[in-house]
This record gives structure tokens, sequence and C-alpha cells, in this order.
């Protein structure tokens, strides 16, 4: 399995994002600073990876700390989560990630700074581990809904790169493929950071997936042309009525898929889930910088001077999405009641 982050002695290592797919390095970051940097510039990106990065850059952060009690380390570990949470605004599970960690501080704020230091460290790990364990059982609940065979489009990457290891929508076309589907993925290449050109034909390819990249105006085409039996994307947050902010353009995707009578599935663990959020008007979307959209690998492609725009992400109604598979089970509309049952629903633990 492909290690998109890991805790080690010397610090917390990701494989570079940004580098691949013609090169595959790795950086080690050693302070909660140089986590925020890398969730910042992409170096590690995805939802639930950029949780699981974040609670990771809070224990790290705390172990460096030279505070001699748990009282001294409070204003610190506020200090670090801070820092950590000003890194990107519409992945729901950064600030889902940055809540358990304060609520394990909490937990142990009686204790000893080096039980406090250890413990941190042991929650930042246990959320790896839920991650892939919540990634295999929606694989498991979602498999069933891809088709035996043909096309299946993703956009974005959704993958073991965007989370601790096996995917979201990825996951539910490898647990597919594990069950004997014959599976054809369609990866749209997802202007403007290459996502699907990059990196989830990058882990496909290493799978041994079938995979074919489109770029992204050639989805309604394929559509169109029967090539495509279902969608599976991810998500970077959820409303509590089943709106989904997920990468620029799965919005099109999705009204695409409508027209053309496809199922139209989203694939996200419970940590994505924000029931705070009414709907999708309420999600922060992230405006990235104008260079991602004017250059393709340092080479510019529109005129000196003209406008930009570059929001990160797209939000996708509710009335677009055929079912939300999560580790806990498959949502229906109304999105409002059935993502609550599973809010009551057991957590996948480890
Ligand atoms: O900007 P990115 O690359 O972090 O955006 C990633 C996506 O939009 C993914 O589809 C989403 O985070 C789900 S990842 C399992």
């Amino acid at each position: 399995m492909i290690e998109t982050l890991e805790w080690t002695h010397s610090g917390v290592r990701f494989i570079d994002q940004t580098k691949l797919p013609t090169e595959e390095i790795y950086v080690t970051c050693k302070t909660h600073e140089q986590v925020a940097d890398v969730i910042r510039n992409m170096v590690v990106r995805g939802a639930p990876a950029i949780g699981v990065a974040a609670a990771m850059g809070i224990a790290l952060g705390v172990k460096n700390s030279q505070a001699a009690t748990t009282g001294e380390l409070k204003p610190e570990f506020d200090g670090i989560c801070d820092v950590i949470g000003k890194t990107r605004p519409t992945a729901v599970n950064l600030f889902w990630a940055i809540a358990r960690m304060r609520e394990k501080f909490e937990s142990l704020r009686v204790r000893p700074v080096a039980q406090v230091k250890q413990g941190l460290i042991d929650e930042a790990r246990r959320m790896h581990a839920e991650d892939i364990a919540a990634n295999q059982a929606m694989g498991r609940h979602g498999a069933a809904l891809m088709p035996a065979s043909g096309g299946v489009l993703t956009h974005c990457n959704a993958g073991a790169l965007a989370t601790c290891g096996y995917g979201t929508a990825l996951g539910v076309i490898r647990a597919a493929v594990e069950q004997g589907k014959k599976i054809h993925v369609f990866a749209d290449e997802t202007r403007p950071f290459l996502q699907g050109s990059r990196l989830t034909a990058w882990e496909l390819m290493k799978d041994g997936i079938p995979t074919t990249v489109i770029s992204d105006n050639m989805a309604g085409a394929m559509m169109k042309q029967g090539k495509i039996g279902a969608i599976v994307v991810g998500a970077d947050r959820i409303a509590a009525n089943g709106d989904v902010a997920n990468k620029i353009g799965t919005y099109t995707v999705a009204v695409l898929a409508r027209e053309h009578a496809i199922p139209f599935y989203v694939a996200a663990p419970f940590s994505t889930i924000d029931l705070e959020t009414p709907d999708g008007g309420g999600i922060p979307i992230e405006q990235r910088s104008p260079l991602e959209v004017t250059h393709i690998a340092g080479k510019q492609m529109v005129p000196d001077g003209v406008q930009v725009e570059n929001p990160a992400f797209d939000v996708t109604p509710a009335k677009y999405v055929t079912a939300i598979v999560t580790e806990r089970g498959i949502a229906r509309a109304p999105y409002e009641e059935s993502l609550h049952r599973l809010a009551e629903a057991a957590a996948v633990s480890v």
C-alpha cells in the first residue's frame, strides 16, 4: 500500500504529491509549521489525509515543546492548533481532527507532560489506522453499487493518496475490482492542479486497474457515447442536507450525469460530514493562487494581466447525488434524515 503519510521517530513523513507522477520522493516534517506548509502547498492533500496530517502536526508540535508542566503546555497547544487550522478552509476533516486532538488534550489535562505528549501521538496514529479501516468499510458498502463491468468515471483524486490508504471513491472501485468486477476507470484530469491525471492515474496504474485519462471537457462526450456506467467521487465537506463540496468541476460532472441518467455516487468518511452546516451555501470555498490556472508546469498559458478565478471546490446540490457511501453504510435522499440516522450508528474502530 502507498504510504501517503506516516508518523516516524524523526517526524511526519509524506510522499510529495506535487512531484508525482514522475518522481516518487518523500519529505519529513520536523515541526508543526512544516506540516502546516505541506498541507497548504499540497504536498499532502485530499480531505481525510489533510485531517490526519493535521493531527500528526499537532502531535509533532506538542512533542517538540519544552513546557515543564501540562499547564504551561496548554497555551502552546492552542497556538499549534491555530497554525494548523489556518491552512485549508474547505475540508472539514481538518477541523474535525483539531477538535478531536483538543478533546484528547482535555482528557489528559491532569497528567504529566510526558503522558500528554504520548497520548496525543497515540491519538494521531489511531486516526491514521481508523482512516484506512473506514475506507475499507466504505469499499465493502460501495462495491455493490458499481457496475459488473464497464466504465466508471471519477474526478480529482479520492484515492490512497487522498487518505491514509485505500481511498474513498477509489476504495469503492478497488473493492469492486477485488470482487471480480471488470471496471475501467475514466479519470478526469482535473484542472487546474491535475490530481486526476497525475495522482489517480498513477495509483491505479500501480494497482493494475485499467484507466483512461480524459481532459475535463471530454466527460460529457464519454457519457453520451455510453462509456460511463457510474460516477464515484470523494468529498471535502458534506452539509446536513446532503450538498457536497468537492474538487472544482464535480458539479459539472453531476449535472451531466443527471442528463445522461448515470448514477452519481459520493464516497466519504463520516469525518467529512458536517451536520453543523445546514446546506452547501455555508461551506467556505478555498480560493487558490491564480498561478495554478495561468501556468502549467511552470509555463505561462494566458496573456499577462488577464483576470483569473481559481476556486478550488464547488458545491453539488444534494438533488444530483444518487447515494453517499460512508464507512457506516449508505445514505440516500432525504439526506437530512439518512445522515442523521448514520450519525447515531457506531463508528468504525480499530
Ligand atoms: O485540493 P485537493 O486535492 O485537496 O482536493 C481533493 C478533493 O477534492 C477530493 O476529492 C476530496 O478531498 C476527497 S479525498 C478522499
